[in-house]
């Protein structure tokens, strides 16, 4: 638990590169954070559990597996982790859906919820936040923490960049949570960019420079 896993597949790194590119319009930005959401979900989910079923095939009966509960949550964080929930839904179309507000109080730096609509058995899923930038973790780690003051037990955080100071941080504050991110970046600047990173992933997504 607490892993960091950066996933190097060559397919998810040439994909990041053309996010990253700032030649890249809104159109294909989007269907790439949806593409590479959907083969970071293929990761992540690599160890939920399976269970044997006897199946008939046109020839005969067969024993299989097949997943064994699907109740999955994926909860993005407003606004960009939107971006990212149609790739992800693709392989778990029977996930639920909750999103999560939150916005900084200018004066006391806390993270604030103002918006939060969860699947009324958020509590007994699996639940994968989701955010394209791991940026200075507040976000995140505040997103957690709401999470699991409502019950929820297992969780794993999604990302698209990551830097040292959001996984350090959700590290030591949330060391039971696994990340996954498809890129592991340098740093974060004055400004709370991740760098080099892809610019701000909301207007990026959603053309609202
Ligand atoms: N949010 C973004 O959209 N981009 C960053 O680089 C950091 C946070």
């Amino acid at each position: 638990m607490g892993e960091l896993y950066v996933i190097d597949h060559p397919l998810v790194v040439d994909k990041v590169s053309m996010l990253r590119n700032e030649e890249t319009g809104n159109k294909e930005f989007r269907e790439l954070v949806e593409e590479i959401a959907l083969l970071i979900c293929y990761e992540a989910t690599r160890n939920i559990a399976l269970k044997e079923v006897i199946i008939k095939t046109p020839i005969g009966f067969t024993q299989c597996k097949v997943i064994a509960d699907k109740k999955f949550a994926l909860i993005p964080i407003l606004r960009a982790g939107i971006g990212m929930t149609d790739g992800m839904l693709k392989l778990m179309p029977t996930a639920k859906v909750g999103h999560v507000g939150l916005y900084r109080d200018p004066e006391t730096l806390n993270p604030v919820e103002y918006y939060c609509k969860l699947p009324s058995d958020v509590e007994e899923r699996d639940v994968y936040i989701i955010d394209p930038m791991l940026a200075t973790g507040g976000t995140a780690s505040a997103a957690i923490q709401f999470l699991k003051e409502k019950g929820v037990k297992a969780m794993k955080f999604l990302c698209i960049i990551a830097c040292p100071e959001g996984v350090e941080r959700l590290k030591k504050e949330h060391p039971d949570v696994d990340i996954y991110t498809a890129a592991y970046d340098e740093k974060l600047n004055d400004h709370g960019y991740i760098v080099p990173g892809l610019g701000d992933a909301g207007d990026r997504l959603f053309g609202t420079k």
